[in-house]
């Protein structure tokens, strides 16, 4: 199945019961950080359990065109022989980062302070979105962009040649920004540093410490400090990506709203920047063990147990908990649905400017199934009908957006009546595997005859 083929509209069944062992891909960012990282390091960085989705096969195909050694040796097994910071090739031709913001966002910055130029494009979703979030703080460096009206792609990214170094206080909670930002600052001298808020995932920051960065972070009443230093020699790494969070939130909540479900979730990972919503699911009185908590490869993980919880209550989700699961409020919004009571998620007007609009997209989609909501700029607000009471039975939008989809598929499962997506294809970025690996765990599905 491809990302970019002609729209596929699928069902989902209501279901009695989820059963089994969910094996999720890898983990999204961490893929693409692995493929840019092994891209920047002397030597050959090898992957294991990468993320083989069209996002992160768009991000391998562009550091291919900046002049890396990319090779596929077996399901997930990758190796990069990289160029050392500095050493990116000029692409010969555009670079087209399909659907993913976070490709795009950070190879942006790890070119930013090269003597190069690159051209991006990516597809409708992603020429929709602001990358003026990123181009602002490289213009400190040197970096120019000229894009479309609103800082749109496609985008000519002329690198600075003589780059010297920024300090910038990032004026939205953006891993991608915080991270665009430092990239850069590795072919900067002297200090390139960042001020965040509030926390967002620090893969980055522990990545680039494991290929021997120096790089230090502090918390301060300003917010997480993060200084790096400059023109590193970064060290090829072996990495084990852990399975993705984000895309686990799928079966799990499929779990916890379908009465009888008991899955088991090998082995994902848990590293308290991601780890948002399995707060919140507790907090609505959701039934979910941590097994066997560990590290593997620098992240903490676990293997996570979940059953059927009853009835859920709907809950005050707290706005400061929002970088830690911000791609998580879609499927979040469906477990509100069937939950007692009102779910209030405020803080979260970052959702916006995502794959899609995805507070106008859950509310338009739950609303047609049946769902009573309200919404503002920064706030999603849902009325939960309880357990087994959402009437479903509407073909909702997915918009290119792959967590779009996936939500209203999960909601189909515990509906009355089916939910219809008008548009499976865009899953394939981040979790190509989502329907069988679904399937198999008893979720029903079937492919509608375009109307
Ligand atoms: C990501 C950061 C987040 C997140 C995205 C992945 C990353 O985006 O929504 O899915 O890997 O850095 P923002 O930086 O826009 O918050």
């Amino acid at each position: 199945m491809s990302a970019h083929g002609a729209p596929r509209t699928l069902a989902s069944h209501p279901v009695t019961g989820l059963h089994g062992t969910a094996d999720i891909p890898g983990d999204k960012s961490i893929s693409h950080r692995s493929l840019i990282l092994g891209a920047l390091a002397v030597g050959e960085t090898r992957v294991t359990g990468l993320l083989e989705g069209q996002d992160v096969l768009d991000t391998a195909a562009a550091m291919r065109a900046f002049g890396a050694e990319v090779t596929r040796h077996s399901p997930g097994a990758w190796s990069i022989h990289g160029v050392g910071v500095g050493g990116f090739a000029e692409p010969e031709n555009v670079i087209d980062c399909g659907n993913s913001g976070t490709g795009v966002r950070l190879i942006i910055g790890a070119m930013a302070t090269s003597p190069i130029t690159a051209t991006f494009t990516g597809d409708a979703s992603l020429c929709s979105r602001p990358m003026g979030r990123v181009t602002d703080p490289l213009a400190g460096f040197g970096t120019a962009a000229h894009g479309r009206a609103g800082g749109r792609l496609p985008m000519t990214i002329v690198g600075a040649a003589d780059p010297v170094p920024v300090r910038y206080s990032v004026p939205v909670p953006s891993a991608q920004v915080k991270s665009a930002v430092l990239l850069a600052g590795l072919n900067a001298p002297g200090q390139t540093v960042v001020i965040e808020r509030e926390a967002t995932r620090d893969h980055s920051e522990r990545m680039l410490a494991g290929f021997g960065a120096e790089i230090a972070t502090e918390d301060t009443p300003e917010g997480r400090v993060i200084t790096l230093t400059g023109y590193p020699e970064l060290r090829p790494q072996q990495i084990t990506v852990p399975r993705d969070p984000s895309s686990a939130a799928f079966p799990v909540c499929a779990a916890l709203i379908v009465p009888g479900s008991d899955i088991l979730v090998p082995n994902i990972g848990l590293n308290p920047t991601r780890a948002g919503l399995y707060q919140t699911l507790r907090d609505m009185g959701a039934d979910l063990t941590f097994e066997d908590p560990r590290e593997e490869g620098g992240e903490p993980v676990a293997d996570l147990r979940v059953r059927f919880s009853g009835t859920l209550k709907g809950i005050e989700v707290p706005p400061e908990r929002a970088p830690s699961m911000i791609d998580e409020y879609p499927v979040l919004s469906v477990v509100a649905a069937n939950a007692e009571g009102t779910t209030v998620m405020r803080g979260i007007k970052e959702l916006r400017v995502k794959e899609s609009d995805r507070i106008d997209a859950m509310a338009r989609g739950l609303e047609a199934c049946g769902v009573r909501l309200e919404e503002d700029e920064d706030t999603l607000i849902v009325h939960g009908r309880g357990p087994g009471s959402v009437p479903g039975g509407a073909t909702c939008a997915a918009r290119l957006d792959h967590r779009i989809a996936m939500s209203f598929l999960v909601l189909g499962m515990a509906a009355q009546t089916p939910v219809t997506v008008d548009d499976a294809g865009p899953i394939a970025t981040s979790f190509p595997i989502f329907e069988d690996l679904m399937g198999a765990l008893g979720a029903q599905f079937s492919e509608m005859a375009d109307a």
